[in-house]
């Protein structure tokens, strides 16, 4: 792989949803002190990078993806002072800052759009999308119509996401170079990258029908990131391509736009949609993730290896076992996507396999999805049908406070929390996880520590040996004469006989050091050197 890229195949990031953390005030909302007091735990894990959600000033329509002031920070979260600290905590630590950046829309209180607001002719005026009647009949992806009359200005102004949320003229150069400074700003301070929220929509295809992927999309990927050849900015685009060549035309070294970007097609395994439920079989999930490594690895592209995030319901709810078979499931899944190549994102209680919660009432939610979603869904579902569906798909199952230990509060705060906690927060948290023999965490931990021992597992190329339609996946990693075998049976136990696969083995979720036999129970995993 080229060289501009090579270092991010040893890389682990782990999301922070800031607000969940850690709670460092008993405020119960989650802070930048927080994190940092949980930095040698993430040290200890095996990251060597953390992704921080946004958090800068905003009213939190829709939690802190909606900026009012770019170079501050929330209130609850602390201040400037607080992230200087944790910037030089993290390095200390030789770890990384990766920040959210939101570059499509502001809050509607941000200066910039009241500003705007105020007539048709003010230096701000032309920073948003500004229309007498809306010119089409786009959607915000929260629901509803996407352009909202503004009875100061008597227009229409677009905004993609919650009404707070309105979407930046791109267009307009001023609001480049603003944005461009913000990048600047934050790169002076210490951010080694950046998280881009909703890259591909910053240029609409307008007034068409597409309010993404414009004419202008990558000429504005450069303007962010192609400016200074002595930056080495690690860049992941939240980017709904979908095919090869649009990877390409975003990640090719040579186009100085991103490093890599999120690939999405394997979180619609287990889902009929985001609310509803399709049990999902781990042959559907490798199969597409073998794909798109395979088109990656042949393209000389970094892949994003990732299962979670703060948009969607836990994986393992709609791949793998949440009875029973809870650690099993989560830590072959683990193998699977963690041996792969590329650069690797674990997202916060992912570590320790977990699962959605539970909840009889609507006020039990805070998302501004989930709610709107809800509302929708009342006009054609019962009350606890349009409940479940919350309970499945709501963002809030990945939002809630992480879970540290079994006490009143989680090990999250001394106050009330912001959010009800996971409702089986009292068993499932880390320290309970941490006790057990069947630990997700230390699997987790090994898996981790494997990957920075191993350059197979990292720079390695990789080739795929079992075949479609397998009822388990095996993988091959090679990096000289280093040869790794990932051997990973899917739901249901029976006989895997593969050559090489026998002896001495480097990772096992069945608590084996050797393996001989070729019979595996549901779920088992074993890596080994060939
Ligand atoms: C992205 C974020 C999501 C947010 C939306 C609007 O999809 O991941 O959390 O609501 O953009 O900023
Ligand atoms: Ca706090």
């Amino acid at each position: 792989m080229t060289e501009k890229y090579r270092d991010f195949l040893g890389w682990t990031i782990y999301q922070i949803y800031p607000r969940s953390f850690q709670d460092s005030n008993g405020d119960g909302i989650g802070d930048l002190r927080g994190v940092i007091s949980r930095l040698d735990y993430l040290k200890d894990l095996g990251i060597n990078a953390v992704w921080l959600c946004p958090c800068y000033k905003s009213p939190n329509e829709d939690n802190g993806y909606d900026i009012a002031d770019y170079r501050d920070i929330m209130d609850e979260f602390g201040t400037m002072a607080d992230m200087k600290a944790l910037i030089s905590e993290l390095h200390r630590r030789d770890m990384k800052l990766i920040l959210d950046l939101v570059p499509n829309h502001t809050s509607t209180q941000h200066r910039w759009f009241r500003e705007s607001r105020k007539s048709r002719d003010n230096p701000y005026s032309d920073y948003y999308y500004w229309f007498d009647c809306p010119p089409n009949d786009w959607k915000s992806c929260f629901g509803g119509s996407a352009w909202q009359f503004d009875p100061a200005r008597q227009q229409y102004y677009l905004h993609s996401y919650a009404v707070g949320q309105a979407d930046l003229n791109w267009e307009n150069p001023t609001v480049v170079r603003e944005m461009q400074e913000v990048v600047d700003f934050w790169v002076d301070l210490g951010a080694d990258g950046f998280r881009i929220d909703v890259i591909d929509q910053i240029s609409k295809d307008f007034p068409g029908d597409r309010n993404c992927f414009g004419p202008r999309l990558h000429e504005y990927i450069r303007d962010l990131f192609d400016r200074d050849s002595t930056r080495k900015l690690f860049t992941v685009g939240e980017c709904w391509a979908g095919d090869i060549a649009e990877v390409r035309r975003h990640c090719a070294p040579e186009r100085g736009e991103l490093s890599t970007l999120f690939q999405f097609d394997h979180l619609n395994v287990g889902r009929e949609d985001k609310f509803t439920h399709r049990p999902g079989p781990m042959a559907e999930l490798w199969d597409i993730l073998r794909n798109w490594e395979e088109k990656m690895q042949e393209n000389d592209l970094l892949y994003s290896l990732f299962t979670d995030n703060h948009d969607n319901c836990w994986l393992l709810e709609r791949v793998g076992d949440t009875g029973p078979l809870r650690y099993a499931s989560a830590t072959a899944i683990a193998a699977m996507v963690y041996l792969m190549r590329g650069v690797c994102f674990l997202y916060q209680g992912q570590e320790i396999g977990m699962v959605n919660p539970h909840y009889d009432s609507i006020d039990d939610f805070n998302d501004v999805e989930s709610k709107n979603q809800y509302t929708e869904l009342l006009e054609e579902y019962s009350r606890e049908e349009a409940l479940e569906k919350i309970n499945f798909g709501s963002r809030d199952n990945n939002r809630r406070p992480m879970c540290w230990d079994g006490s009143a509060q989680g090990g999250f705060t001394t106050g009330k929390p912001w959010i009800p906690l996971h409702s089986a927060h009292a068993t499932l948290n880390l320290q309970a996880d941490q006790a057990s023999k069947q630990s997700v965490w230390r699997f987790y931990r090994d898996l981790l520590h494997l990957r920075k021992t191993h350059p197979a597992l990292t720079t390695g190329s990789f080739r795929a040996i079992s075949q479609p339609g397998d009822s388990y996946c095996a993988y091959e990693r090679r990096e000289g004469a280093e040869r790794l075998l990932l051997v990973c049976n899917f739901e249901k136990a029976g006989t895997i006989d593969l050559p090489g696969a026998s002896g001495a083995v480097l990772l096992s979720n069945y608590g084996h050091a050797e393996k001989t036999d070729t019979h595996y129970e549901p779920y088992e995993m074993a890596l080994f050197a060939l």
